[in-house]
């Protein structure tokens, strides 16, 4: 390949050149944290394993000053460097070939710590009453490029050496404990080095530098675990270093492999793009995932940390001792840290049955991959400005679900024993799917790579429809599209069966696209039970597909879950797929609506939160589908909601149980929305009292939201009252959960001038850019208003908004343009399907007037 490379030949590429590769970088920063400048030096040891004059590494937003390659004592210089723009990539020629092994390559270069949270950037906080700078990194996916010239991928494993010269009174963290630290002269600055890491991939280097205070805490194999926040605020660190060391306790022996490194740090930085990022050894998240108080924290955002902690720790295993082998393979990074997650918080908190809420990931999942504009697991990555476009639902939830479909096919003990020699075969290096597969398929003897690949490699998921004749079952698997249309996949699927009690039960894999099944031995019982007979498919969802039964089976279901002989994961699967199958047309909405009433008196969490979540997106529904019936829609959506309502009360009863506190936010929450004029009025009164004492304990965290939703629904731009206390709860604290929780309430106001008050208020220096998303929540009534404000803010703001878009939408905007505009196609046609829906009318008086 030699002679023949010439600079050109690397543009344009979807990866590096493999000609060389980094085996060791030393990297030293100095960063300003007032100017927002920062130099810094890297010496990256490069073996060069086949003969070039190139060195092609990437950079990003820097300027190099000065390139070298030393080897021995010689020191050759590139006879030509080049900034490639497009491709991110800084491309050397030597005027000879390189020697073959190791040298060392040196580049100098400067950057600035932007304010777009990604690569070297800057947060900001408020320290002694000041307003202060601290230096944070974010490189997943490609943005280590931005910080420093390196071979930003994830194949590329190296060992990193860092020092940084800062401040002296400045706490700097990065990915291994600090080995040496000393006072620069005048004593302004320190010079602190770290520890040299273990292999691992650039994307995972992580640097924090600001004033922090920490709590502590030691593993039992004694690895010491701090998490950093605020001045101030340490305490508030304490739920997530509890999980911290139970999660990491709890994963060494899952994994059967010790936590790698000799340390981990957890900080909370106010100024962050996703929830939290895995970074090895020093985990960053924004404040809400992190902090919890027991006074001011929702049990939601209790639970979102848990489940955040747990994923980020899972992923020091899953993802940075073994790691993807390139982006195509994120879902296994995603998918296996969010479902490993649900199985540490189970195992640390049995009583929040929280396998029962990884069905909200399945149906998110499922609700994407129901698009013609989906998109496969293993996704092709031609750019990497594309890796960031997969961080959607397929990767995690999907992803998710399709782990706990095989784990629950194989077992969970073969499961777990595959896992621990994959992470032990595959530790320090890198992996791709069938890598896994093929780990899985030794260890069980079973077919893996063909049953996961029909899941991974091809985009979308059946339903099957299922009809019983005498003692057969007539299957048919036809894939799931939200508009109603059938794709042409067809999936190896593992079916599973219950008939009238969980231990009657059946196992079987659907490989065709119809199949019959003799079902003799299952329903021997049926002569004589008729009215209590019932069969499930996908007993507890562990699979991903839905299910559509035949009228008689269908009815048998709803009976069964009357007579509550379902376990929790079924009775939310049948409205689930229900559910979707009406978005579909495939069931009517009258069907739907009386399904929902045979939940009527079901009153655990994750099955009512179900409930809701269909009730509102039927109430969205009918305003504009059939407006003659929607008052009567929505009274009997209230009718089914009420009763537990009431039940709960707004207040926190004492000793209640986690699951009871979190149906009640979300309950009233969908009362207010539903118009519900007693609930609105409750909240309404609570909120004057709350105003008035922010101490009492009438609104505590978990029903605040309904209250201030509640207070928007009455607001109009004549009487601002309630807009401006909420605005004097967003300045009064400090709380980043109360601030999101005050934004994402504002713009759920019916009248559009207050709407449009709500949209311009985040666009001020008040909102931080990582939470004005939530305020994008607007109601039904200030759609049009919230359009034209975008326009008129792409017309005032036409600068800020093309770099929001060119900086972090470009690579999946045009994916996520397409979906939503297939969203709204898929919206018009259940609108049409259900007008034609001749019974309704009669259905819905059935269900208000009956008593
Ligand atoms: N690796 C991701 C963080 C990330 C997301 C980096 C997008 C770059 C782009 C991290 O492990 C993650 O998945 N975070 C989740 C939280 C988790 C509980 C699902 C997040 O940020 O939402
Ligand atoms: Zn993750």
């Amino acid at each position: 390949m030699c002679e023949k490379q010439e600079s050109g030949d690397f543009r344009g590429q979807p990866r590096l050149p493999h000609f060389a590769a980094p085996r060791r970088y030393d990297l030293f920063l100095n960063p300003d944290l007032s100017s927002c400048e920062f130099s810094g030096s890297v010496a990256i040891t490069v073996d060069v394993i086949s003969p070039t004059r190139f060195l092609v590494l990437n950079s990003a937003d820097l300027s190099i000053d000065a390139t070298s390659v030393s080897l021995g004592g010689k020191t050759i210089s590139p006879c030509k460097t080049e900034l490639v723009e497009d491709d991110e990539i800084l491309v050397l020629e030597f005027d000879s070939q390189l020697p073959l092994g190791e040298s060392v390559l040196r580049i100098d270069f400067t950057g600035t710590l932007n304010d777009q949270m990604r690569g070297f950037y800057r947060s900001k906080y408020e320290y002694k009453g000041d307003v202060e700078n601290m230096a944070v990194t974010q490189f997943e996916s490609v943005h280590a490029r931005r910080c420093f010239p390196c071979w930003d991928e994830p194949g590329f494993k190296a060992q990193f050496k860092i020092t940084l010269e800062v401040p002296s009174q400045l706490v700097a963290l990065s990915n291994m404990p600090v080995s040496e630290e000393k006072i620069n002269g005048d004593g302004v600055l320190k010079t602190i080095s770290f520890e040299e890491s273990p292999l691992m991939s650039t994307y995972l280097v992580a640097i924090v530098i600001g004033h922090f205070d920490y709590i502590q805490g030691i593993t039992s194999d004694g690895i010491q675990v701090r998490v950093y926040t605020q001045v101030g605020m340490s305490e508030q660190g304490r739920f997530s270093l509890d999980v911290a060391l139970k999660s990491l306790n709890l994963y060494k022996d899952y994994f059967a492999v010790p936590y790698p490194l000799p340390k981990l740090d957890m900080i909370a930085i106010p100024d962050f793009v996703a929830g939290a990022m895995e970074n090895y050894g020093l985990v960053t998240y924004r404040e809400s995932a992190l902090l919890y108080d027991e006074k001011l924290s929702s049990a939601s955002n209790k639970q979102n940390v848990a489940i955040t902690v747990a994923h980020e720790l899972a992923h020091q295993w899953f993802g940075n001792l073994v790691t993807m082998e390139w982006w195509t393979h994120l879902w296994l990074n995603e998918g296996f840290a969010s479902w490993v997650s649900y199985l540490a918080v189970d195992a640390i908190f049995p009583e929040w049955k929280i396998w029962t809420q990884f069905l909200d990931e399945t149906a998110s999942g499922m609700k994407l991959d129901a698009l013609s504009e989906s998109h496969p697991i293993e996704v092709e990555i031609k750019h990497a400005s594309e890796a960031d476009a997969i961080f959607d639902s397929i990767s995690y939830d999907k992803g998710a679900s399709v782990i706990r479909m095989l784990q629950s096919y194989l077992g969970a003990d073969c499961f777990q024993k595959a896992l621990a020699s994959y992470i032990k075969k595959y530790a320090y290096g890198n992996a791709t799917t069938d890598d896994l597969w093929a780990v899985l398929e030794e260890e069980s003897g079973e077919p893996v790579r063909d049953l996961m690949s029909s899941w991974t490699k091809q985009q979308g998921y059946p339903v099957i429809f299922i009809n019983m004749d005498s003692n057969k079952l007539h299957l048919y698997q036809e894939q799931f599209l939200s508009d109603g249309s059938s794709g042409s996949g067809t999936w190896i699927v593992p079916l599973t069966i219950c008939c009238s009690s969980y231990d009657i039960s059946k196992k079987f894999i659907l490989k065709s696209k119809s199949d019959e099944l003799d079902v003799d031995d299952l329903i021997l019982h049926k002569e004589g039970n008729q009215e209590t007979f019932w069969m499930k498919l996908n007993t507890d969802q562990t699979g991903f597909y839905r299910v559509k039964y035949d009228d008689e089976l269908a009815l048998g279901l709803k009976y069964a879950i009357q007579a509550d002989k379902l376990s929790l994961m079924d009775k939310i699967g049948i409205i689930d797929d229900a559910s979707a199958l009406s978005v579909a047309c495939k069931v009517t909405l009258s069907s739907l609506l009386s399904l929902l009433d045979a939940y009527s008196t079901q009153s655990h969490y994750t099955v009512l939160s179900r409930v809701i979540s269909v009730s509102l997106k039927i109430a969205n529904l009918v305003d504009e589908a059939t407006p003659d019936l929607s008052g009567d829609i929505k009274l009997f959506l209230i009718k089914l909601l009420k009763s537990p309502a009431e039940k709960l009360g707004w207040d926190v009863k004492e000793g209640e149980s986690h699951l009871d506190t979190m149906l009640r936010a979300e309950i009233l929450m969908a009362l207010v929305r539903l118009g519900n004029k007693s609930t609105v009025d409750e909240g309404i009164r609570c909120f004057a009292i709350f105003l008035n004492d922010r101490n009492s304990s009438v609104l505590l965290p978990d029903t605040r939201k309904a209250a201030y939703v509640a207070v928007m629904q009455h607001c109009t731009v004549s009487d601002k009252s309630g807009y401006e206390s909420l605005l004097k709860i967003y300045r009064e604290t400090d709380q980043s959960e109360e601030k999101v929780r005050v934004i994402g309430s504002l713009a759920s106001c019916p009248d559009k001038g207050i709407v449009l008050d709500a949209l311009n208020f985040l666009l001020t220096d008040e909102v931080r850019n990582q939470d004005a998303v939530y305020g994008l929540n607007v109601a039904i009534q200030g759609r049009e208003t919230a359009w034209e404000w975008l326009k008129f803010a792409s017309y005032e703001k036409s600068e800020e908004i093309e770099k929001f878009f060119a900086s972090r939408m470009k690579p999946t905007f045009e994916r996520a343009l397409k979906q939503s505009l297939e969203r709204i196609k898929i919206n018009a046609h259940w609108i049409k399907g259900v007008r034609n829906d001749e019974s309704l009318a009669e259905v819905v008086s059935h269900l208000v007037h009956k008593a």
